[in-house]
């Protein structure tokens, strides 16, 4: 220490020496500061990133009362087998999107909600430059149409079997105008299950949720969504839902705590 002072007591004497030891600690100090601010940079997360990354693990983060389940209309708007529509329920803003449309239905059933057309172009639009080419094999039914697909299958297949497959009039997704079956133009596996393990079926699975949909009646889930696998019907819910389902593997039951039973209905 003492040394160390003398040492000092001599530097100062020396003016010249004073001035360049004192411009190269100044000089040594800034460097120092600014390898520490870069190194502290590197290692933490951007905003992004952290936000990111919150919302993936904490639920708290997902608003689930943004949107009504209830109300008609609402983009998360549950309808199920005991959740039916509201009597004589017409979606307020049926369109035909621009996609290849199924020329054996009827004008009306190639039709859709307007933002649920919308996200059905880009949907098929983006499935193209991956090279499927798919078509609306079926949109908006109303109640009537409904029954008579409905009074079909039970005469085809019994109540108890086509209620695993079929929603009864008045309780079908299909009558919200934001849920439709999805086929590729060639027809294979058309409406049928092992669609879920063809080139169009597994696109569509990986893919749906970016442009707000959800393959809504997934494998293995019938205790919950009360129907069986259907890997060609999607539902719109919008970007945020989607992508919140599709990367917690739940249906919509699940992830507002709505159980569907199965048992006499
Ligand atoms: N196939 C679905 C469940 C419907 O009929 O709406
Ligand atoms: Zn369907």
């Amino acid at each position: 220490m003492c040394s160390a002072i003398i040492l000092y007591m001599k530097i100062r004497k020396d003016r010249k020496l004073f001035y360049y030891i004192t411009a190269a600690l100044t000089i040594l100090i800034v460097i120092l500061v600014a390898y520490i601010c870069v190194a502290e940079k590197a290692v933490a997360p951007t905003d992004t990133n952290a936000s990111k990354q919150s919302e993936k693990t904490d639920p708290q983060k997902f608003n689930k009362t943004r949107y009504s389940i209830d109300e008609p209309g609402s983009p998360w708007w549950i309808v199920s087998k005991n959740r039916p529509l509201t009597e004589g329920y017409l979606p307020p803003d049926l369109v035909t999107p621009n996609v290849s449309l199924n020329t054996t239905k009827s004008a009306s059933e190639n039709t859709l909600r307007r933002d649920t057309a919308a996200a059905l172009e880009k949907l098929f639009a983006a499935a193209k430059l991956a090279g499927i080419d798919y078509m609306l094999a079926s949109g908006y039914r109303s109640e009537t149409l409904q029954a008579s697909y409905y009074n079909n299958y039970v005469a085809k297949s019994g109540q108890a079997e086509a209620d695993r497959y079929s929603a009864r009039p008045g309780t079908s997704e299909h009558q919200t105008g934001m849920a439709l079956d999805v086929a590729t133009i060639d027809r294979r596996h058309y409406l049928d299950q092992a669609f879920g393990e063809d080139p169009g079926g597994i696109w569509l699975a990986s893919h749906a949720h970016e442009y707000g949909f959800i393959v809504r009646y997934q494998k293995d889930k019938e205790p919950m969504t009360g129907y069986m696998y259907e890997p060609w019907h999607i539902r719109y819910v919008g970007t945020d839902l989607a992508k919140k389902l599709y990367s917690d593997s739940q249906t919509m039951e699940e992830f507002f705590g709505l159980y569907f039973s199965i048992g006499p209905n």
